[in-house]
């Protein structure tokens, strides 16, 4: 499925352990607006539940495991991150749903936006029409 990828993050790091950079052009590609994280997430919990216009993303799981379940409208198709040294890239239309949250997950994101309620896409039959008009 495109509009999403896996990055293997390049680590620095010695003998006291290990270390990640993320810049605009190193490990990110695009320019970073924005940084926001979850946590302290409840069982059972699914957060998501939308896709964005413009917006793009790279999520990391710096602590813990979840589980995105990502639709392109096609596919579905499911990504767990249980591991800071990757990151996973989110452009173009994708609607995302997030579950599975361990208790100690903390899930990283790095945006190219600042926060824009009207780049959101919250209803699933919206998205599937954005989807079809973007393919016309
Ligand atoms: P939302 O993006 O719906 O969370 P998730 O996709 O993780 O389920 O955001 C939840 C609430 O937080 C919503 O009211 C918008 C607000 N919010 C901000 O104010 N700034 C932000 O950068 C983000 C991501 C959310």
């Amino acid at each position: 499925m495109s509009n999403y990828e896996l990055i293997n993050f390049k680590t620095l790091g010695d003998e006291r352990g290990s270390l990640i950079a993320i810049e605009e052009g190193y490990n990110a590609p695009f320019d970073i607006k924005r940084v926001y994280y979850i946590f302290d997430t409840k069982e059972g919990v699914i957060r998501g539940y939308h896709a964005h216009i413009n917006l793009k993303q790279i999520a990391i799981v710096v602590k813990g495991s979840c589980t995105f379940i990502l639709d392109n409208g096609k596919q579905r198709e499911e990504i767990t991150l249980n591991s800071p040294n990757k990151g996973l890239l989110i452009e173009g239309l994708i609607w995302r749903e997030m579950y599975d949250f361990s208790d100690d997950c903390v899930l990283v994101v790095i945006a190219n936006e600042l926060y824009d309620e009207s780049d959101y896409i919250r209803d699933y039959q919206s998205f599937i029409s954005k989807v079809n008009n973007a393919k016309n």
